[in-house]
């Protein structure tokens, strides 16, 4: 197994490519906190991990908060003894639009769960990480932190950002052997992408990608357990899009749907 013996928080693991990683890390063999504001969807999530024979706990947190930030990155040294990889998933993705379009309520909420909130995570999980002698911490971006979208000036710059503060947070844990890495999906079938349960929209979608389907949270999970395993000890700093050549793609990025 690839993460035997680790400990792993994920965020936003109540749903979507979150609750992929989960499941996956699990089955690779490592303990994992699934961390969310959606208690159902945790729990849920929890459940298919045990029922698969793996070890997770469920912690409500909002990831913009410092004090449930804290309360859950303690609650896992509390339940497993130890920490080893962060993944920052958790989005807040809803209203955004053009800037002159864009209301500031918007932004703000935007920036705070998708952008502070992995710097919170980081912050108070590092010290645990280092504690231990390394770590890994995996930034869930986009295609559109790398290329950019439209209308999406928020969801946009708060991945740009996160690239950047994945960058800075390399540079400046490097030494104590944590190692800090961005992947970048492309439109992939989550309760988020709901559009692309259209079979009409998912068709126009594939067509957008050099390998022609659009992706599934399996495919992003496979990539987080590389980044998380010590195959990947000297692997830090990178973003790697997992999106069937969608940043790649001859003519640039196409508005999102
Ligand atoms: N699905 C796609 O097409 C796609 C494409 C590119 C990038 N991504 C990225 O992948 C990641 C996962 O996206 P998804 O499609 O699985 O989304 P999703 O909506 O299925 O899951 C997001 C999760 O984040 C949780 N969340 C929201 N606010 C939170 C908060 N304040 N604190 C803690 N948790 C919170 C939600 O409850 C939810 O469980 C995101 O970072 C997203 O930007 C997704």
């Amino acid at each position: 197994m690839r993460l035997a013996n680790k400990v792993a928080i994920i965020t936003g693991a109540a749903s979507g490519i979150g609750r992929g990683i989960a499941r996956m890390y699990a089955h690779e063999g490592a303990r994992v906190v699934v961390a969310d504001v959606d208690d159902a969807g945790g729990t849920e999530t929890v459940r298919l991990v045990e029922g698969a024979g793996g070890e997770a706990l469920f912690v409500h947190c909002d990831v913009t908060s410092a004090a449930n930030v804290s309360e859950m990155v303690q609650a896992t040294v509390a339940r497993f003894g130890r920490l080893d990889i962060l993944v920052n998933n958790a989005v807040w993705d809803r209203g955004d639009a053009a800037v002159v379009d864009l209301g500031e309520e918007v932004w703000d909420r935007t920036l705070a769960v998708t952008l502070k909130g992995p710097f919170l995570c980081s912050k108070y999980a590092l010290p645990e990480m280092i504690r231990k002698g390394g770590g890994a911490i995996i930034n869930i971006s986009s295609g559109c932190g790398v290329v950019g979208c439209g209308p999406s000036a928020a969801y946009s710059a708060s991945k740009g950002g996160l690239e950047l503060l994945s960058r800075s947070l390399a540079i400046d844990y490097g030494g104590y052997n944590v190692r800090v890495n961005t992947i970048a999906p492309g439109g992939t079938r989550t309760p988020r992408a709901a559009a692309l349960e259209r079979p009409e929209v998912r068709a126009r979608a594939a067509k957008e990608h050099l390998i022609q389907r659009t992706g599934e949270p399996e495919d992003t999970a496979y990539a987080a357990v590389y980044l998380a395993s010590d195959e990947a000890s000297w692997v830090t700093a990178v973003t790697l899009p997992v999106d069937g050549g969608w940043v790649a793609r001859p003519g640039g990025a196409p508005p999102r749907e």
